[in-house]
């Protein structure tokens, strides 16, 4: 049995040894939004299969690969489709690329995902900036032992978004004319969308937008002391708001906005 750190160190090796040195940025980048890492400059792809210990992420428009070079001034190591927990993924292994990049020392993460609008001011194709996140996934990735080397038993969550990323892109958003909302994102297991009287419930609470990825994903960031910067691709309404959902939809609505979206996070970057 090897244990999470020999683990961690294998895949760790590996990715080094494929040409990946400093990383400024880890990117997660959300159905339909894979596109951006197309941009990296000296880009070294490396294939989920190939990496030791990494699963293979099964949902249609995601890549499956990690893509590393430079983007806008800065070293990122991008993912190009993430793992989600509906695919039967366990917590841990929907979280593990976040802990690879940490150990490899990247001091930030911007994670990024199509999901519903649950705000009545929001319109399908509004970009919004994750201000703060609500775990409905009925479980967390942090339960179990607590490994201290990589971060607190009982991480503080009080300002999970970093407030200074925060505030710069959304000064680029405004100076770029860009459809940028801020709001809550409730992160729920999926795979199904929700029903009505959930997206009302998921209102109440203080949700503005729904999705089924993300918070786990920042939880592990935070723990393992990252700063994050989330933004959010409102791909349509939620149930009861709009007529009926399908992925199409929010194929569709990524296609849409890819460039709006690929603008903001450059120059988020160039400006960070
Ligand atoms: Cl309405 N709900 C969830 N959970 N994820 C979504 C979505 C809705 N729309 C796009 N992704």
């Amino acid at each position: 049995m090897t244990t999470f750190n020999e683990r961690l160190t294998e895949t760790t090796t590996f990715i080094k040894e494929a040409g990946v040195k400093e990383i400024d940025f880890g990117l997660i980048l959300g159905s339909g939004l894979g596109e951006l890492a197309d941009e990296i400059t000296d880009a070294i792809v490396i294939p989920y299969g190939d990496i030791p210990h990494f699963p293979v992420s099964t949902v249609v428009g995601h890549a499956g690969q990690l893509v590393y070079g430079e983007l806008a001034g800065k070293k990122v190591l991008a993912m190009q489709g993430r793992f989600h927990f509906y695919e039967g993924h366990s917590m841990d292994v929907v979280t593990y690329p976040v802990r690879v990049m940490a150990a490899l020392k990247a001091h930030s993460l911007i994670v990024t995902n199509a999901c519903g609008g649950v705000n009545e001011s929001f319109t399908p194709g509004d970009l919004m900036l994750i201000t703060d996140q609500i775990n409905f996934m009925g479980t967390n990735p942090l339960i179990g032992k607590n490994i201290d080397d990589m971060g607190p038993r009982f991480p503080d969550m009080s300002q999970a978004f970093d407030p200074e990323y925060r505030k710069v892109a959304k000064e680029i958003g405004e100076k770029s004319g860009l459809h940028l909302k801020e709001g809550v994102y409730m992160g729920f297991t999926g795979p199904t969308y929700e029903t009505p009287a959930e997206i009302r419930f998921a209102r109440t609470i203080g949700a503005d937008a729904v999705g089924m990825s993300t918070v786990p994903e920042v939880i592990v960031a935070v723990h393992s002391g990252l700063r994050v910067l989330g933004v959010s691709c409102i791909t349509n309404l939620a149930a009861g708001m709009q007529k009926e959902l399908n992925h199409e939809e929010v194929v569709e609505t990524t296609e849409r906005v890819k460039q709006e979206f690929k603008s903001l996070i450059k120059d988020t970057l160039a400006a960070l």
